[in-house]
């Protein structure tokens, strides 16, 4: 328990807690969102319980982090463009976000963090992974380090995005940004890889085949099972992820049912 009032328990041994305490429908008290926010940083994605959240609600909260941004993508919601619905259908077979990614990686500076709150959810199914890319990094050896130290890969929106090759419903649009490999997290210090297997497509100067094996093998570092944590979602939960130093997988394994969510992003800075 904090002083606050507001307690946090971690949901796994590599990242992932879960607040209590907490109603985010009413204005926080600075102590309290610094409570929050320090709890982000540690434990590199949190999650709420039964919070009634309005799209502005939700966007309002998200703000308290930082500026939010727009999905390059989906339109967002009528009266809080920030804010977009995702949907999947008890018919659609697709769904957002199934595969290990951080978010929106081809912008020059990809989300900070990103929020997720649900409103409908099946039965059963329909978990989101998360993996720890600060634990991933700090498994490399001293001379991983070293050969990756510098290197910059190329993220693009067109690599490929779920199994349409872009978001349900998105546009033909080319996004493309170079990020390092090895990651500082501005606010911890602490580094993360930071490639991905949804966006990123080569190293600088090296050929997609050369890239392939090396970017490959981070992926998969990232996602070990001892670096992830689960989350079963019901309706009003709330996550939000440090998109700095995580990926997530959102399953999909609930055909037939419904599972409709908002998504707000914060503005985060250009990775060094
Ligand atoms: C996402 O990738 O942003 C969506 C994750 C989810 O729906 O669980």
């Amino acid at each position: 328990m904090t002083g606050t009032g507001i307690d946090i328990r971690p949901v796994a041994g590599a990242l992932g807690a879960e607040i209590e305490g907490v109603d985010l429908s009413r204005p926080l008290p600075d102590g309290e969102f610094g409570t929050i926010r320090r709890a982000l940083l540690d434990h590199q994605v949190i999650f709420f319980r039964d919070q009634n959240l309005s799209p502005r609600g939700l966007r309002d909260f998200a703000a308290r982090f930082g500026p939010c941004n727009r999905y390059p993508f989906l339109a967002g919601i009528d009266d809080c463009p920030e804010v977009i619905e995702i949907v999947k259908e008890p018919g659609d077979s697709v769904n957002f976000g199934g595969l290990w990614h951080s978010d929106t990686t081809y912008l020059p500076r990809p989300p900070l963090a990103t929020l997720l709150h649900a409103l409908e959810v099946p039965p059963y199914g329909g978990d989101t992974l998360f993996a720890s890319a600060r634990l991933a990094f700090e498994s490399l050896s001293e001379a991983m380090r070293t050969a990756l130290g510098g290197v910059r890969a190329l993220s693009s929106a067109g690599r490929r995005y779920g199994a349409t090759g872009r978001p349900p419903g998105g546009e033909d649009l080319v996004l493309e940004a170079w990020h390092p490999v090895l990651r500082t997290h501005p606010e911890t210090g602490r580094k993360a890889i930071f490639v991905n297997g949804a966006h990123t497509t080569r190293f600088e100067g090296w050929t997609e085949a050369e890239s392939r094996p090396w970017i490959d093998h981070l992926c998969e570092r990232v996602v070990r099972p001892e670096f992830t944590c689960r989350f079963r979602w019901r309706p009003g939960s709330l996550a939000v992820w440090d998109n700095r130093c995580t990926q997530h997988f959102a399953l999909n394994d609930y055909h037939g049912f419904r599972r409709r969510m908002h998504r707000c992003t914060v503005e985060g800075d250009e990775p060094r």
